[in-house]
């Protein structure tokens, strides 16, 4: 019996092709192929700078960098979160201002995020930042946040490693109809659609502020700085890989100068034939450039990113109706005014109805040749934060809650139907008995 792994890159011919020249051409570390990825994958998210950086959580430290993050301030960071989110803010001697989430998508809850504001500044301490995570691939309140920054002089920093592509609609007036996508067979609940049906299509590159026709905003239009990850798993990859994007000039220009030693302007370029020998060091900078080989493989994933989109769209929709009558499990939540990424695919195992453990469930999917994920364990719930900050699990009670059941199913453009369905007969057999 073929094993399903958790996930599997979809890398074709192009790819290689792509890779195999890159090597003949003799040019392998940054240069031409990361300058072009960075301008496609900059038009397709629709921001005007793209810095291209060997993963995403390199681009979140330079974006905390390029804001100025000092030692004691604090930054709001969701609990439920990978180790990359918290642990730049830890770079820079600063404290990472835990904030729990929101029981239906998991997203950074905004009115928590208030409440731990008051409670810094009453302790006479200052938060300078947010930085939201999109868990799964769909964007959380990003208009909460954005008032929220507006109200706290907070900068906004999304940690959008799982959004390629994610949108989100302006005023909640429309459904994803307005794109061409059905949301109704994920799991959407409420729909206002604009009744269009043409196909999935990127606005046109010109309008350059993440704002779709229509309405629909592209992941990171709320932000200061949006960074993205390229690990083998991600929606869109290079091996390993990230990029920080933002439409604010200065910010890019210090993120592109402090990912390569902190060298004056185009460092790539001193040995290229127009390049200069003389160069100057204006800060202490980091090595977080990514190479022409990563991007060769990048230039292609992006150019593929709708197709593998529509696939993983497909497959969850599969997922949704399989396990639509499964009670003793929650499928996720996909919101009318959202078009999920759907990087993960998380369900919650209800314990008061599944004959199951979690754990004992992991295993034999694991013993059946499927591999399954779990994101995550609170970040407040991991021993350095538990025993830094004096954190317990209550203090966060809706991850807390949420810890216990939560599975990440298998879901990849590859995967195809078939494998969904094994998937969901071993899962209907496993929690039910069915
Ligand atoms: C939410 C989130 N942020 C950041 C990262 C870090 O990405 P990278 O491995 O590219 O540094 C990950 C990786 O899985 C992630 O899930």
């Amino acid at each position: 019996m073929q094993r399903i792994p958790f996930y599997r890159p979809s890398v074709g011919q192009d790819e290689i092709d792509e890779v195999v020249a890159t090597l003949k051409g003799g040019w392998l570390t940054t240069g031409p192929k990361t300058k072009q990825f960075e301008s496609e994958f900059g038009a397709y998210i629709r921001q005007r700078h793209s810095v291209a950086v060997n993963s995403c959580t390199a681009a979140l430290h330079l974006a905390l960098e390029a804001i100025g993050v000092q030692r004691d301030e604090g930054v709001l960071v969701p609990t439920m979160t990978f180790a990359a989110t918290a642990e730049v803010v830890r770079y820079f001697g600063a404290r990472p201002v835990l904030v729990d989430c929101r029981q239906d998508d998991f997203n950074l809850d905004v009115a928590d995020a208030e409440r731990r504001i008051a409670v810094e500044h009453a302790a006479g301490r200052r938060v300078v930042a947010i930085m939201p995570v999109h868990y799964g691939g769909q964007i959380g309140d990003v208009d909460g946040v954005r008032r929220l920054a507006t109200r706290h002089g907070l900068k906004v920093i999304e940690d959008a490693a799982h959004c390629c592509p994610a949108y989100c609609w302006d005023d909640g007036m429309a459904s994803a109809e307005g794109l061409g996508i059905d949301n109704s067979s994920v799991g959407a609940t409420a729909r206002v659609g604009t009744g269009r049906t043409d196909s999935f299509a990127p606005p046109p590159a010109e309008s350059g502020d993440g704002v779709r026709p229509g309405g629909w905003r592209s992941v990171g239009a709320d932000a200061d700085i949006s960074c993205y990850s390229f690990y083998a798993n991600k929606t869109i990859t290079t091996g390993e890989g990230g990029m920080a994007c933002t439409n604010h000039d200065a910010y890019a220009d210090r993120m592109r100068i402090m990912s390569l030693h902190g060298i004056s302007r185009d460092a790539w370029k001193r040995f290229t034939a127009e390049g200069s020998w003389y160069y100057e060091i204006i800060a202490p900078g980091f090595k977080y450039n990514l190479t022409d080989i990563a991007s060769a493989i990048g230039i292609h994933q992006v150019r593929k990113a709708d197709r593998l989109h529509r696939m993983r769209m497909a497959l969850a929709a599969q997922y949704q109706a399989r396990l639509a009558d499964l009670e003793e499990i929650l499928l996720p939540t996909a919101r009318p005014d959202r078009v999920h990424s759907w990087h993960l695919f998380p369900i919650r195992l209800r314990p008061e109805k599944a004959r199951i453990e979690r754990v004992e469930l992991i295993a034999e999917l694991q013993r059946r040749g499927i591999g399954t994920s779990v994101h995550w364990l609170p970040l407040h719930m991991h021993p350095y934060y538990r025993e830094t900050y004096g954190y317990k699990p209550e203090d966060y009670p809706i991850a807390a809650g949420l810890y216990p059941g939560l599975v990440t199913l298998p879901l990849y453009p590859d995967m195809g139907e078939d494998a969904v369905d094994r998937v969901c007969s071993n899962l209907k057999e496993l929690v039910g008995g069915g």
